[in-house]
């Protein structure tokens, strides 16, 4: 009698957790709760900013730090200022509905992952105030969506990639206070509004007549 009972149950209630679960597998194709647990496992977290991500949920949305789309899909994850420290973690580059990516303001150190340049959806992406090390990658520029792109106050050195500058939506970006070298890329004067860069010094440059005239100074 139990065990009827319990099949009835199962019975009824299977296939509407299956579907549950499956709508949210199905927005989030590539694993986002496992890549998600992984990136937050790869840092530390001194103020619990993620002590609240489940690992046994399928529901990230509900997660702080994420913002997701009406339709469930992590677009967002923001934890600036947050004292994370580590070195930014590899499986970011699975999160590929990500739009924005804010972790600015911590302590987090080593190389700049070259996958985040394979994150297609990318509109903002901003590192700045973090003790990152190692070149700027030059993937950045696959980022046909990047807006905003801020990675100042690091100690990134090399040359900035050249490739940047072809990037169609990109409207800000700060490279200052880094160790960088090289010239700068020809940026196009139609959208962009403010860049800022470190050469010889401080380079910030607010208007598109201004920026040809400093990239010659620099020249
Ligand atoms: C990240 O993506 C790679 C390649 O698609 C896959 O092999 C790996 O298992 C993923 N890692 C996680 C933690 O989701
Ligand atoms: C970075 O770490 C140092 C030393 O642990 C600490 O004093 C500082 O407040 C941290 N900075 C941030 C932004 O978390
Ligand atoms: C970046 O570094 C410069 C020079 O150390 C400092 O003046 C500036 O306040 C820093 N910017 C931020 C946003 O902390």
């Amino acid at each position: 009698m139990m065990l009827q009972r319990f099949r009835i149950f199962v019975l009824c209630f299977l296939p509407l957790f299956f579907s549950v679960s499956l709508s949210y597998e199905a927005r989030n194709p590539e694993g986002f709760v496992v890549a998600l647990i992984s990136f937050r496992n790869g840092l530390n977290d001194p103020h619990g900013a993620f002590s609240n991500w489940d690992e046994d949920s399928v529901d990230p949305c509900s997660w702080a730090m994420i913002t997701c789309s009406p339709d469930n899909l992590v677009t967002g994850l923001g934890a600036p200022s947050q004292g994370l420290s580590g070195t930014l973690p590899v499986v970011i580059a699975n999160l590929t509905n990500l739009r924005q990516l804010l972790l600015q303001n911590n302590n987090i150190s080593g190389r700049i992952p070259a996958g985040i340049g394979h994150l297609p959806k990318l509109q903002t992406l901003d590192l700045s105030n973090n003790k990152l090390t190692g070149h700027v990658p030059e993937s950045l520029s696959h980022l046909s969506n990047l807006q905003y792109l801020r990675l100042n106050n690091n100690t990134l050195s090399g040359a900035i990639p050249l490739s940047l500058a072809s990037l169609p939506q990109l409207a800000l970006l700060d490279l200052s206070n880094n160790n960088l070298s090289g010239p700068l890329p020809k940026f196009s004067t139609r959208t962009f509004k403010y860049v800022c860069v470190n050469l010889l010094e401080n380079i910030c440059i607010l208007s598109t007549s201004i920026l040809i005239a400093s990239w010659r100074f620099t020249e």
